[in-house]
């Protein structure tokens, strides 16, 4: 079975830091274990440490293979979007055994 790719996990600023993310990435948990998935990826951001912090946190581990070149898309607050290159660090997640969050 392929892997599922989790992409652009985002929560308005001003909601951030309550538990929305988290929540999210349990959502995605739950949906993919059900499916049948035994693992999910992403992509992060080099400089993103809270981001891969959070994700550690939550058992994604770093995927051996080094870094992939990936687009960033920027949302625009007038509706436009912008591509952006961007190098990403995959992180990988078992789904099967305890993958409750941590910390
Ligand atoms: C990453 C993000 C989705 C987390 O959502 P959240 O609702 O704030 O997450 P929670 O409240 O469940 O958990 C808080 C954790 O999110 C992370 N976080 C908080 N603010 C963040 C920010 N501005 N950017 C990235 N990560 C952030 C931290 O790891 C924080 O944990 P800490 O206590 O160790 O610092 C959210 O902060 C966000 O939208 N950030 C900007 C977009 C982004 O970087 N997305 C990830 C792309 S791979």
């Amino acid at each position: 079975m392929s892997v599922p790719l989790l992409t652009h996990l985002e929560v308005v600023p001003r909601r951030r830091n309550m538990g929305i993310g988290s929540e999210l990435l349990d959502v995605v948990r739950q949906r993919l274990s059900a499916a049948g998935h035994r693992q999910v990826a992403l992509g992060v951001g080099l400089d993103n440490d809270d981001a891969q912090r959070l994700y550690k946190r939550h058992g994604y581990v770093e995927w051996p293979h080094g870094m992939v070149k990936t687009t960033a898309v920027i949302y625009l607050s007038d509706g436009r979007r912008q591509f952006l290159p961007e190098l990403c660090r995959i992180m990988v997640k078992p789904l099967d055994g305890d993958d409750s969050a941590h910390g």
